[in-house]
């Protein structure tokens, strides 16, 4: 027993909504697709004929976008008429961390959800199923249910007939940077609910490119909670390493080493366990922060004092970085030149949302450093908005202040060091011969991310410092 599913709407065309629904898309022919949201230059965006210009980048995304775009995928700021028209919705709003009021700071914020809620109890027509596909805490779907059912004015007046709705829970569990991948061969689906019929529907519709033992389902609380569950597990698995990549440096271990030796054990794995500069991330913290929220709101001060944790070392291995960089270029870097290679969380993708980069560019700046910033994929004024252009200078040559840098090469010039911060690809190809030569000395790599060919730059008169590591000298020639 099923609904027929045909016209699909998700609201919000973010790093979720649009890769989600492109993949989508692309095993459902038969299924019209509309991804809106209230931010027309996005909208926009999604709509450029140059696929270059994209909201997000995403490896594989371009090809779904020219092969769906426009037949069975479509991307407008019509709310009113989309959610009309559809037989299921999907939130895929933001739901950051609470700014102020109750909870600040913790709490997550629901004022889109309430708002998306609304905009859909106004706008449904006849049977409507509704997904939760943002990450939400635990009750949320008691919520949006309330809001749903209620027969307010703006409703009523608007509508001249019957809506009834269903809320599902549908978790999204992709990396950005993997995120097609992730979509297309997922470890699981879950899905949470209530109404089996809802479920059914739903899930007929991943079966048509997931094999049906990887779905999974449960009512809406264990969909909900496993959410938040699964992001805190691996933070944790990143907080964990990290912690050991400091006693590696004191004890002339390797990180690398460390990690292959016991993620060799099935039971520890091998995944989530490359140590780092501190995992970023629009997620893990925003969400591991509800999680304490919701122990405390519960009375469970132990739990949440466990979860704290994981983000306070976090935190601490992010500082670490910029205080070794200024110990190492003897306790000062006023005036002194600093290349930043890597301003994304990670690789694959133009996001910067809590990206280490950000504290480790602005302890930097502090401290009177000369600052250039490279990264294949994040724009200047990305970087501006990050770093608050009101409070460091921007292309001046002065002390703690910085520019954008074009390339590698760019950023390098004359740099009394450099620091790896993301581990794009392109940074574990450096010809450091020829870096070497361009650096003023003596010069400095500092590595976060503990790539072999980092190795080399030692062999041309440069020192450097891998983390998890430590110090390798470089070779006199
Ligand atoms: P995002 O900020 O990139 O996108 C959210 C979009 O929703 C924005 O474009 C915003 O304008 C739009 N929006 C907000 N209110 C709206 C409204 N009332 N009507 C229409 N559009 C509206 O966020 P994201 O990274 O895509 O994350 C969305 C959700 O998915 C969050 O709950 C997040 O925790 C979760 N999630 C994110 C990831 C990830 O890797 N980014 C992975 C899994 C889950
Ligand atoms: C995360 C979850 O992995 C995903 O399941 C969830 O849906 C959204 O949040 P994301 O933040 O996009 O995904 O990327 P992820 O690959 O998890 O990386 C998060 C951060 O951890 C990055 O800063 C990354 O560099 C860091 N990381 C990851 C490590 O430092 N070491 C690792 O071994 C893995």
């Amino acid at each position: 027993m099923k609904y027929i599913i045909k016209n699909i709407c998700c609201i919000g065309a973010g790093y979720v909504g649009g890769p989600t629904m492109a993949v989508i898309a692309s095993h459902c022919p038969n299924i019209q697709i509309n991804v809106i949201d209230i931010n027309q230059e996005r909208i926009n965006a999604w709509n450029d004929d140059n696929l270059k210009n994209l909201p997000i980048f995403e490896p594989g995304l371009d090809a779904l976008i020219k092969k769906c775009r426009d037949i069975n995928l479509h991307f407008s700021c019509e709310i009113e008429k989309h959610i009309a028209n559809a037989d299921m919705i999907f939130i895929s709003v933001n739901t950051p961390t609470k700014a102020k009021g109750l909870g600040a700071g913790q709490a997550i914020d629901l004022k889109w959800i309430d708002a998306t809620a609304r905009q859909i109890s106004k706008y449904a027509r006849g049977k409507t199923i509704v997904v939760e596909k943002s990450t939400l805490p635990v009750k949320t779907a008691r919520t949006i249910k309330e809001i749903l059912g209620s027969k307010n004015s703006d409703r009523e007046n608007y509508q001249d007939k019957y809506s009834e709705f269903v809320v599902l829970s549908n978790p999204e569990f992709l990396s950005e940077g993997t995120a097609i991948n992730n979509l297309q061969n997922p470890d699981r689906v879950l899905i949470g609910g209530e109404d089996l019929k809802a479920i059914n529907s739903l899930a007929e519709i991943y079966s048509n490119w997931i094999e049906k033992e990887k779905i999974i389902t449960t009512n809406l609380w264990s969909s909900e909670l496993s959410k938040l569950t699964a992001n805190a597990f691996l933070a944790q698995r990143i907080s964990s390493i990290n912690s050991i990549s400091a006693l590696c440096e004191a004890t002339g271990a390797d990180i690398n080493e460390v990690s292959l030796a016991i993620g060799s054990d099935r039971r520890i794995g091998k995944e989530f366990l490359k140590s780092g500069p501190g995992f970023g991330g629009s997620c893990f913290k925003k969400d591991i922060l509800n999680l304490i929220y919701l122990c405390n709101h519960y009375g469970l001060r132990e739990v949440s004092d466990y979860w704290q944790k994981v983000l306070d070392l976090n935190e601490w291995q992010t500082q670490r970085i910029s205080k070794i960089v200024v110990e190492k270029l003897f306790g000062t870097i006023s005036g002194k030149k600093i290349a930043i290679l890597g301003f994304a969380f990670k690789a694959n993708t133009n996001d910067t949302r809590e990206s280490p980069a950000i504290n480790i560019c602005k302890e930097l700046l502090d401290e009177g450093g000369m600052i250039s910033i490279y990264d294949p994929k994040v724009n200047v004024n990305q970087i501006k908005s990050e770093l608050g252009a009101e409070k460091y200078d921007f292309s001046n040559n002065l002390d703690g202040s910085w520019r954008f840098a074009e390339t590698i090469i760019d950023a390098s010039h004359n740099a009394d060091a450099i620091i790896i911060v993301t581990e794009w690809d392109e940074f574990n190809n450096i010809d450091w011969n020829t870096i070497s030569k361009i650096m003023r000395h003596p010069a400095w790599l500092f590595d976060t991310r503990s790539f072999k060919n980092s190795y080399e730059a030692s062999d041309y008169g440069i020192n450097v410092w891998m983390l998890g590591n430590g110090l390798k000298e470089k070779i006199e020639r």
